[in-house]
């Protein structure tokens, strides 16, 4: 029987989100199922006229899975039981987006997103009793219960690149280079990038550190005869005596950044060394999907509709040991995923001599 999908990317945007629309496109259309893609994340569905257009296999062709971004638009500021309204005016408009699935005649929902949006989807999806599947994507990784979100392996790659292009600059000037990157409250993307582009120190929240001992791991990298250093940072690492530090944009949401420059300047003092600071930023999630995102967004898709066909729902679609499974939503959004200091990449980086700055 033909079945309608509505499907949505929310939260922060990322790479391979259109590349997973596609697949669920092509998948969907070989069952004769019709797929509504609905903008700006379950948003679109409150906007008068709701804002939702058809996707078909000729929107997805085979120029989009190419493209950073999403293609339907996202947002990560929109929650439903507290919609921020013009006015200024905070409004539970849950039933109001219930309804408009329903007046859609939509059999069922996939949602793409990290597990803020899951959070929020999981509990209107219960309320509304719509048939639900999460998709994960998050460059920063956090989701419990999947070895990898779509996103992640782009932002690592842009990390990396960006050491690279690091590295000849600070070799140029005898300089101490610290990039900080993106990652919420997990150190995934320092971790791996700072591992991947030869970073001398490692910072994330996970793993305390001091000053000083960041400080003598440069001396050392300076007395084996090296005249630069690379310090790779966690937006979420704080100060060694617990201060935080965040952004406050206008309406008062609030994003980390600003250690890398208090790092600057504290191991600047601590070294003598000219130091300078690059802050990633954005480009980590803008950028066209690496293979390993393209591929992974691929058989998550895939993997939903066959979870919709098989009529399994509540489930989120996973990466496990190279296969694809499905778990309950509440486990993968039950805990942030953070690095694991006794795990196989904190064990290797300290075995290549990189130091977290706890030693
Ligand atoms: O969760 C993804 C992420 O890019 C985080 O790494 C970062 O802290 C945050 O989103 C930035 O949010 P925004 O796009 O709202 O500035």
């Amino acid at each position: 029987m033909k079945k309608k999908i509505a499907i949505f990317t929310s939260g922060g945007d990322c790479a391979g989100l259109n590349a997973v629309m596609r697949a669920v496109v092509l998948s969907a259309s070989r069952l004769g199922w019709e797929v509504l893609g609905i903008e700006n994340g379950t948003a679109g569905l409150l906007d008068s006229p709701p804002a939702y257009r058809r996707l078909t296999p000729e929107n997805f062709d085979n120029t989009v899975m190419r493209l950073g971004g999403t293609v339907l638009g996202t947002t990560n500021s929109r929650n439903p039981f507290e919609y921020k309204m013009a006015d200024g005016k905070v409004l539970d408009r849950s039933d109001e987006l219930i309804a408009a699935f329903k007046a859609l005649e939509i059999d069922y929902v996939i949602g793409i997103g990290g597990d803020g949006s899951f959070r929020i989807l999981n509990r209107l999806m219960k309320k509304g009793g719509l048939k639900f599947i999460g998709i994960p994507k998050t460059i920063d990784n956090d989701l419990n219960m999947t070895d990898y979100s779509v996103g992640f392996d782009t932002a690592v790659a842009v990390a990396t690149e960006a050491l690279d292009r690091l590295q000849p600059t600070a070799a140029s000037h005898d300089r101490v280079m610290i990039l900080e990157v993106m990652g919420r409250d997990a150190g995934h993307i320092a971790l791996t990038a700072g591992i991947a582009g030869g970073a001398d120190i490692i910072l994330i929240p996970e793993i305390p550190y001091t000053v000083e001992s960041v400080a003598r791991k440069i001396a050392e990298v300076k007395a084996g005869g090296r005249n630069f250093a690379l310090v790779m940072v966690s937006e979420a690492v704080k100060t060694p005596d617990g201060k935080k530090f965040e952004v406050v944009y206008h309406g008062g949401e609030t994003r980390y950044g600003g250690i890398g420059e208090y790092l600057g300047v504290r191991i600047a003092q601590a070294t003598n060394s000219e130091t300078r600071v690059t802050v990633l930023g954005h480009v980590q999630r803008g950028a066209s999907p690496t293979f390993n995102d393209r591929l992974l967004a691929s058989a998550l898709g895939v993997k939903a509709v066959d979870l919709l066909r098989e009529e399994k729902f509540a489930r989120m679609v996973a990466w496990h040991n190279m296969n694809v499974i499905d778990v309950p939503i509440e486990d993968a959004i039950s805990e942030c995923r953070t690095v694991s200091t006794g795990g196989v990449l904190v064990r290797t980086a300290r075995a290549l001599g990189i130091s977290f700055g706890d030693a």
